[in-house]
């Protein structure tokens, strides 16, 4: 990004933040009305409010179970890092187990822990420094990828994004949303479309707020108005996040995300997935081998906890699904722009 860029006035929000004794986190189930702090002193409580989505966004539950092994790390009393180790296991499991899909969660703790496994006496210095680290340095894979992405777009073009990829999602700027704001910034994206995301709405409740809170004009449709927004040809690009791109170039994402990779392809415009290189897992082949959550029905049952369908039905609520790579035009990293992904040219950026 060059020096000009306004980061202040593109770059506000910080959903994670470490006070020294503890995390707290930015409560995205109030949002967009209630703007409040979740402040957890435990790995328990980060894993709990990971789980019951406080915190959200693969990037973001990757940097808050980091904090969350430092906060481990100051019930425990060991000589040096690897006997630390061992004692911090039961902790990291439950950190892990929050969630299932986004690799970056698993990425974080296994990055903790190999630098817990070279500390010395030092050892509970070197989980804090590791964890600022990996908070630091997705931003500026964001702030990278904002570059790379919006480069990609030709100018006033009209975008359709999905789910929340914003400073929510990430240490700050984001992945997907990182890109529309530097195309924004650019002049090269003149619309923007935000699905509202059903069930959890993070479109509706979060994006919207964050480009509301930017100043960036923005229009929110129903998720399912977007083959039809597709068909007037008002948008040029999809530009989604990714919870984990498996080595073929699979990407999963939020539900949803696949039916739009598909009218995309149909009507035209290209798909493009934005995701710092710790959500790439090479060790897993292909879409079929990722875990998919699902989760509570009762998020679909009703809207803001209030029941609105009628008693008796069952429901079925997957939160992510599986976009096959041949339906993706470009998946940007913070290590460059890989076109029309394929297991070639993923070993050959990603090995
Ligand atoms: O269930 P969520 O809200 O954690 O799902 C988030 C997404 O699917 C995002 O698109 C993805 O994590 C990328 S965020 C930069």
């Amino acid at each position: 990004m060059n020096d000009a860029f306004d980061y202040a006035r593109y770059d506000r929000i910080r959903p994670i933040r470490w006070t020294g004794d503890a995390l707290e986190l930015l409560d995205q189930r109030k949002l967009p009305f209630t703007v409040e702090y979740l402040r957890c002193t435990s790995s328990d409580e980060v894993a709990a409010a990971i789980h019951a989505l406080a915190v959200r966004g693969a990037p973001a539950i990757g940097i808050s179970a980091a904090w969350g092994v430092v906060l481990a790390a100051r019930e425990v009393q060991a000589a040096d890092g690897p006997q630390a180790d061992a004692l911090l296991e039961p902790a990291l499991q439950r950190l892990n187990a929050a969630r299932p899909t986004a690799v970056n969660l698993a990425w974080a703790l296994a990055r903790m822990r190999a630098s817990l496994l070279t500390a010395g006496s030092d050892w509970q210095q070197v989980l804090e420094q590791q964890a600022q680290r990996i908070s630091d340095e997705d931003l500026a894979a964001n702030r990278h990828m904002g570059e790379l992405g919006a480069a990609l777009i030709a100018p006033g073009s009209g975008v359709l994004t999905h789910c929340n990829t914003g400073s929510l999602a990430t240490a700050g700027f984001g992945t997907a949303l990182g890109v529309i704001r530097a195309g924004v910034a650019q002049g090269r994206i003149g619309q923007v479309y935000a699905g509202e995301t059903r069930p959890w709405q993070q479109g509706a409740r979060l994006t919207a707020w964050e480009l509301q809170q930017d100043g960036i004009p923005a229009t929110l449709i129903a998720d399912s108005a977007a083959s039809h927004l597709l068909k007037t040809g008002a948008v040029q690009w999809v530009i989604v996040g990714a919870d984990r791109i498996c080595a073929n170039g699979d990407t999963a994402n939020k539900i949803g995300t696949y039916q739009l990779a598909i009218a995309a392809r149909h009507h035209g415009a290209r798909f493009m997935v934005v995701a710092p290189s710790s959500t790439v897992d090479m060790a897993t082949p292909n879409g079929e081998a990722i875990e998919i959550e699902e989760r509570d029905p009762a998020e679909l049952l009703g809207i803001g906890g209030v029941r609105t369908v009628a008693e008796g039905i069952s429901a079925w609520n997957p939160v992510f699904d599986v976009t096959p790579a041949d339906l993706i035009d470009a998946i940007v990293t913070e290590k460059g722009v890989v076109e029309k992904p394929t297991l070639a040219l993923m070993q050959q950026a990603f090995s």
